[in-house]
């Protein structure tokens, strides 16, 4: 992550009460992690620390990373009011992990591997921390099949949060995690729906740039309008719709 930690810490607060806090691919994760009560656990990208929060009931220990110190905060407030106790809380990014090889049974990422600044070595990170045969749950968006409708998708969640690096489509995040040695078991494709306004305040960015991205909605090529589903009502842009990948792999 790259120049990046003021506006994180902007925006904790909104990754703690918006629309992260939800969804079917975090049910997914637990599901997919199948775990038994023994389980160490760590969590990359944590931000508020939702995914975490989910399994710490059902694993033994959850360690949440992040490099941005206020989401760990914000992670930290989240674990407190939720009376959840076996968690610890670690400043770091992705592609540096402060961990001994082979540490720990399940490795989670969920909706954060589109800001790492190099997606191979964080890959690889993650099957040096997990034991032979640990899980890794990963979960991100997928950019639309259609070239021209990922490019519109990366523009303008780049243009609302200059922390957006890239979104890939399911073969691409696939190979990400064969190369770095993992075995895919299992995939599935979920469709999550975004207020417009709020998923466009979430990203902090001034009104003209606001602004900005409002009209690149209104403009968007017709493949966007479609593979996004965009909404729009009399000329304001009410919503849009796209797909979380979650996948389980083994080291
Ligand atoms: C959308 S939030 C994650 C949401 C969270 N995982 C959840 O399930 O609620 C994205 C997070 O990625 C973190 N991040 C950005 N660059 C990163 C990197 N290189 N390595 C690890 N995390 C990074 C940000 O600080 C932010 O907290």
């Amino acid at each position: 992550m790259t120049g990046g930690a003021h506006r994180w810490e902007k925006a904790a607060h909104a990754y703690a009460t918006g629309e992260h806090k939800t969804g079917h691919e975090l049910q997914l994760a637990v599901d997919f992690a199948r775990p038994s009560g023994t389980e160490r656990v760590l969590d990359i990208g944590t931000g508020a620390g939702h995914t975490a929060l989910a399994l710490a009931p059902k694993v033994a220990r959850v360690v949440l990373t992040d490099p941005v110190d206020a989401m760990l905060a914000t992670a930290r407030r989240l674990f407190q009011d939720a009376g959840v106790r076996n968690a610890e809380f670690v400043a770091a990014a992705a592609e540096r992990l402060p961990f001994p090889d082979a540490s720990f049974d399940i490795v989670t990422t969920r909706l954060a591997a589109h800001h790492f600044d190099d997606v191979a070595l964080a890959m690889r990170e993650v099957a040096r921390v997990l034991r032979p045969g640990g899980r890794f749950i990963f979960i991100d968006t997928l950019a639309p099949d259609d070239p021209p409708s990922a490019t519109f998708q990366d523009e303008v969640e780049s243009l609302r949060d200059p922390t957006h690096r890239r979104i890939y489509t399911q073969g691409e995040w696939i190979a990400w995690c064969e190369q770095a040695g993992f075995r895919v078991e299992k995939t599935e494709v979920v469709r999550k729906a975004h207020d417009f306004e709020p998923w466009l305040e979430r990203g902090g960015e001034d009104a003209l740039t606001m602004r900005r991205v409002r009209e690149r909605f209104l403009t968007a090529p017709a493949s966007a309008v479609r593979d996004l589903a965009i909404v729009v009502r009399d000329d304001v842009v009410l919503s849009f719709t796209d797909r979380k990948l979650v996948l389980a792999a083994r080291r």
